[in-house]
């Protein structure tokens, strides 16, 4: 069976209808937050599944992957690595284009931040369409690195974002309609 902390995690995460716009149902992850032992929770569920598996960064993709990313890289003795919006990292950057609903945006990561032939794990709050993880995924394997796994703690399924990450393996916590 499922992990019983899971149902907790479930329901510590507020889903607001219509939010940013019509007909979106937003996973509100600061409820989740708020819940210490549910935070708690999916920091060690994320933690106990991926030490020992030789991952020296875990990359995280703003803005809520900078929430869930940094206590895992510290509990598996990773580094942490944001990758950002444009316009943000003060560094050199290598930038890969998504597409959106309407239009396009762009994920940049530092050059440097990740060597050729770590093991990654991408990390952020949900997956809709993947575009963004997919972009995050690019980056990564352009600078010669590999991603391990890719993980969120909410998949939107009907929108099979899954599909687009290719052959990268995705673990979720939580699905949600
Ligand atoms: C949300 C979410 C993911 C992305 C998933 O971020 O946190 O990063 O969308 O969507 P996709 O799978 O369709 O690409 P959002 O666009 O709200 O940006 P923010 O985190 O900076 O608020």
């Amino acid at each position: 069976g499922q992990d019983p902390r899971i149902a907790r995690i479930s329901s510590a995460i507020r889903v607001i209808p219509n939010f940013p716009k019509p007909g979106i149902m937003f996973q509100d992850i600061t409820t989740l937050l708020l819940d210490t032992r549910a935070f708690r929770d999916t920091v060690d569920l994320f933690v106990e599944r991926y030490r020992g598996k030789d991952i020296s960064v875990v990359a995280g993709i703003e803005a809520r992957g900078f929430i869930f990313g940094p206590p895992i890289a510290l509990a598996i003795r990773a580094k942490f690595v944001p990758m950002r919006k444009p316009k943000k990292l003060p560094g050199e950057v290598i930038s890969e284009e998504y597409s959106l609903e309407y239009g396009t945006d762009k994920m940049e990561m530092h050059v440097g931040a990740v060597q050729a032939g770590e093991r990654v794990l991408v990390i952020d709050d949900l997956i809709a369409t993947g575009g963004t993880l997919c972009a995050a995924i690019k980056l990564i394997e352009r600078v010669g690195a590999h991603v391990v796994e890719c993980a969120c703690v909410i998949e939107l399924p009907e929108l099979k974002g899954r599909d687009r990450l290719a052959e990268k393996p995705l673990f979720v916590l939580v699905n949600a309609a």
